[in-house]
């Protein structure tokens, strides 16, 4: 019997009633048996300071924390002028952060995000792969789950209405917990 496997969700979006948030929150439904979604909320981690990254503000030492704790991550960006919103990557960096200290370290990572554009974060999502190989995270080449025309996708409150997007996130979640059981057991077989 296989331990429970916690991923831990992170969007890359503070609005209210973002997409983003909202696909992480159909995420939680949507996960296998046997794994479970926990969300890390970005809103208070401030910008980064280099200055700072040997004494860092609490809520840098608890991503870092969360992460390590976690056997996978998921992203779930939006997209800012066809890259990643500077709250992801300032999330990012703390956490990679002092040189030789980086939480990311080894992790599974999946990416997938909503935009309100034809592209679903595509041009995003393939800047945060680049940002994944220095990071040294093991990233889940497919599924890629890219929410084209998000507003027709989600209803008012936020709820993930489009049942193909659904399918689509319940692939993702469920490669992204075989392939982390298949890098634990690995690693495991080489200790
Ligand atoms: C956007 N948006 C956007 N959309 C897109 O498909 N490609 C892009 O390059 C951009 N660029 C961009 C820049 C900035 C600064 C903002 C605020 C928005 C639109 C974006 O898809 C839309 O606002 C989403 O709703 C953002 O995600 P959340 O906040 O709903 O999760």
């Amino acid at each position: 019997m296989n331990n429970p496997m916690t991923i831990l969700g992170i969007a890359g979006s503070l609005r209210k009633l973002s997409y983003n948030r909202a696909a992480l929150r159909a995420a939680q439904e949507l996960v296998p048996n046997g794994a479970k979604i926990e969300i890390f909320d970005l809103d208070g981690i401030p910008v980064f300071n280099q200055d700072e990254e040997k004494q860092v503000p609490v809520k840098v030492t608890e991503l870092k924390a969360r992460v390590r704790a976690a056997d996978a991550i998921l992203f779930v960006t939006p997209e800012y002028n066809y890259s990643i919103p500077g709250v992801l990557k300032n999330a990012i960096d703390w956490a990679s952060r002092p040189y030789g200290d980086n939480a990311w370290d080894d992790k599974p990572v999946a990416v997938m995000g909503a935009s309100v554009g034809f592209a679903g974060t595509a041009r995003a999502q393939y800047h945060l792969r680049q940002v994944f190989v220095y990071l040294n995270m093991h990233a889940l080449n497919k599924p890629e789950v890219m929410i084209a025309n998000a507003h027709e996708r989600f209803d008012e409150n936020g709820n993930l209405k489009d049942e193909k997007t659904k399918q689509h996130i319940r692939q993702l979640l469920e490669s992204l917990v075989d392939g982390a059981r298949r890098q634990e057991r690995g690693a495991s077989a080489r200790a």
